[in-house]
Parts: structure tokens; sequence; C-alpha cells
């Protein structure tokens, strides 16, 4: 497995900015360039295929002038660090899981709520519909020149453990679980029984192999394209939350395209989007199977006990107003 230290990262990007540079590749933002995108997931994971595939068809539609590289695996560095080489210039493109967001702009944190959304379609055409979420979205520009173009769906996460089965909070106590980098991913892991600790996507392996943690969670398909399932195979159907990864581009990159051509990056993303999630449905039942071919076991638990465990974290992060209204917004969608 590649790991690449921070500082390693940088150096890739900026090796990466020179030699764009000297064979002409970043030209003016006008006349185009081949987008460097980072991605923290596998080339097997459906957000690798949609984001080549956007890569494929933005190339043809704009005649060679915008393209997209896909840069797989960490291999740029882990969310954390990327969305800094974006904010700055030297990464154009990146996917950043919700819970790096929110590090930046606590509002975000209404969209990744164990009660936001009800199903992936509700979360979707939230995340498409302008008047629910431009604001948010385009609430790092000014600060960070981060521009969020809307997301892909990181569909229901649940609980994994080494030992297990688990199907009440009762059963966590004690046990060490992996969470992303945020104030509520651990209070939500916490709030569930366990003990949060946090660490990023690429050190979970080794830490669920190595006993320094019990437990992770996430989705189906990470869980298998990152091989957690050869080391913890007991996963609790706890779905505690549709998770989301958000599209950021740097605001400069975006803003010089042309008029044109950014009309077609933004309709080849919107299918991008589409296409990402009808990969998704079909790339979870195929975890599913893949994984309990290789002796996993997936089992539900009692969901009354643990959304009553949650409930206090939701109302712990809708205190202002604005949270409290654009989480209405976002629940009078699902009425539609
Ligand atoms: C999912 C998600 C990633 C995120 C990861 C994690 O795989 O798509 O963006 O980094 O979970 O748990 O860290």
């Amino acid at each position: 497995r590649l790991r690449r230290t921070p500082l390693a990262a940088v150096a890739a990007a900026m090796a990466l900015g020179l030699s764009a540079c000297s064979s002409g590749l970043a030209g003016t933002p006008e006349s185009g360039k081949t987008l460097v995108l980072s991605l923290n997931q596998t080339e097997a994971h459906p957000s690798y295929v949609a984001l080549t595939a956007f890569g494929e068809r933005l190339s043809e539609a704009t005649e060679g002038r915008w393209d997209v590289r896909v840069y797989p695996n960490e291999t740029l560095g882990a969310q954390q660090e990327v969305i800094q080489l974006v904010s700055d210039g030297s990464v154009d493109m990146a996917v950043a899981s919700g819970t790096q967001l929110e590090n930046l702009n606590i509002e975000f944190a209404v969209l990744n709520l164990p009660t936001t959304f009800t199903s992936i379609d509700h979360q979707m055409q939230t995340i498409t519909d302008e008047k629910v979420v431009g604001e948010l979205f385009s609430s790092l520009e000014d600060e960070k020149s981060l521009t969020v173009l809307g997301g892909l769906t990181q569909g229901e996460r649940n609980l994994y453990t080494v030992e297990g089965p688990i199907e009440t909070p009762d059963d966590l106590a004690g046990m060490k679980v992996r969470v992303q980098e945020s104030d509520i991913a651990i209070d939500m892991i916490n709030a569930m029984g366990a003990s949060a600790t946090p660490m990023s996507f690429g050190e979970v392996y080794t830490a669920l192999q190595s006993g320094v943690l019990d437990g992770a969670e996430n989705n189906e398909v990470s869980y298998v394209t990152q091989n957690h399932n050869e080391v913890a195979k007991f996963v609790a159907f706890t779905r505690h939350l549709i998770g989301l990864d958000y599209m950021l581009i740097n605001t400069d990159v975006y803003e010089g395209m042309s008029e044109e051509d950014r009309a077609t990056f933004d309709e080849e993303w919107l299918a991008t989007m589409a296409h990402h999630t009808e990969l998704w449905t079909e790339e979870t039942q195929a975890a599913i199977a893949a994984a309990e071919e290789g002796g996993s076991t997936f089992n539900e638990v009692d969901q009354d006990a643990f959304r009553e465990a949650l409930a206090p974290v939701v109302e712990k992060y809708l205190t202002s107003d604005e949270d409290q209204s654009l989480f209405d917004a976002i629940q009078r969608k699902a009425e539609q």
C-alpha cells in the first residue's frame, strides 16, 4: 500500500504543477487544462469509475480543452491535507467527506446528521437544489477559494467489528471504533456506546489488523474496496448515517473557465452525480455478496436503541436558527 506523509503530498502536488506548466498543460484557465482531482478511494470504487468517465466526456465535449485526471488511493494526500492543496491551487479538485467540511464551516454538519436524509434519492435531490444548498455550497469561496459543486453519496454507513456481533449500544462498551476526523463523527460513535478514535481513512486497515482498533464504520463499498472485510468480519446494520462526499474545485479555476466551457462542465458534472448514484446501488449489493463470500456476517440491530442513543447528537448540532431552517427545508424535500 502506498502511503505518503503530508509533506510528500505537497511535494508531489508541486511536482505535478511544475510538470503541467512545463508541458503547457496548465495553460490559461480560459484555454483549458487537465484538472488534477484527488480521491482517497481505489480504482474499483464507483467514485473512481464515475469521475474517470466524467473526464472522458468533458474532454470530448470541450474538444480536449478540459480534462480530468483522477489520482486515487490518497496518492496526493489524505482528505484533510488535500483540501488545503485545493484551497491554495496546487490541486484543482478533490472529493472530501462531509466531516472535513464541518471543520471549515460547522453548518455543513446539518447535512451530516443521522436523521437528515431519509434515502439516497432524498440526499441527491437536496444537494442539487440551489435554493436549499446554494448559500452553504458557496460559503467557502471568499476565504478558502473552495467551491462546492455538489456531491457523491456515501450511502448508508454501518458499524463493523473484529469481535461481534453487535446488536445493541451496550455491546459496544469499551470498544475503540475509528471515526472520521470531526466532532460530530466522534460524538456519534460515543453516543452509540463505543469509544471513538479519529483517524484518517488510509490508516484504518492496519489499525484494525494490529488491534489498535476494535472496529470502524463505513458503507459496504468502502468496507470491501479497502479490504477491511479481511480484518473485521462482523457488520452490524446500524445505518446510523447516509453520508455524503463533496466535490470541491478551486474557485479561481472554476470561475476562470469560459462561460461556454463552464456550462458544459456543469452539465457533465450533473450527469456524473446521476451516474454515480446508479452505480452505487449495484456496487453496494456486489460488495455485500463479496464480503459474505469472504466470511463476513451481516446482522440487523436494535434500531430503536441506537436511534434513541443518537437523538441528543442531532439536537446538539441544530442550535442556530439557520441550522434549524436548513434542516427543515431538507425535511420538506423528503415529503415532496
Ligand atoms: C467513505 C467516504 C470517504 C471517507 C471515508 C472515511 O469511504 O466515501 O470520503 O473518507 O468514508 O471513512 O474516511
